[in-house]
């Protein structure tokens, strides 16, 4: 099995993207089908911005420092997100701001992951290349196994910390 790190990103990505228009097509009043769909949301960003954070960007950071303003970027992306991830995983789904601020947070993060597909991904193969890549992807799947899956984890809040004060 490739274990290539942008096609195990993209693949995230995709469920990501899939949780997205599950909530979107939940309907207003669907208050159970959309808090399933925030659960599942809030999930895959925890484990895919832990993944990021912590593993690819620093690797990259690293590796490729014509990158480092995009990788800046990227951590205050994910540093919005995860603040909006934080006060989701508090709200009930009918509470007043519950669709508002999940349609803010999938504008946001749709915006992050069509640059980083578009733009960002393609740079990084390219300074990489195949067997750098297919190394990153074996320490992204072995971090997956003790990834936070819930915003309220230490792990999780630690990088939440990090992007305030480093
Ligand atoms: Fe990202
Ligand atoms: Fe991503």
């Amino acid at each position: 099995m490739s274990t290539d790190a942008i096609v195990l990103l993209k693949d995230e990505h995709k469920l990501i993207r899939k949780a997205f228009t599950d909530f979107e097509k939940a309907g207003e009043n669907a208050h159970a089908a959309q808090g399933a769909a925030v659960d599942r949301i809030i999930e895959l960003l925890t484990v895919h911005t832990f993944i990021e954070n912590e593993v690819m960007y620093p690797r990259v950071r690293e590796l490729l420092p014509d990158l480092e303003d995009d990788v800046l970027e990227s951590y205050e992306e994910h540093h919005v997100a995860d603040v909006l991830v934080v006060e989701l995983a508090a709200l009930k789904p009918g509470a007043e701001r519950f669709v508002a601020k999940t349609t803010v947070l999938i504008e946001n993060v749709r915006h992050h992951m069509d640059e980083e597909e578009q733009e960002w991904f393609p740079k990084v193969r390219e300074g990489l290349g195949r067997k750098a890549l297919q190394e990153l992807g074996a320490a992204m799947v072995e971090a997956r196994k003790t990834a936070p899956r819930s915003p309220s984890q230490p792990s999780a809040l630690k990088k939440t910390i990090d992007a305030v004060i480093s």
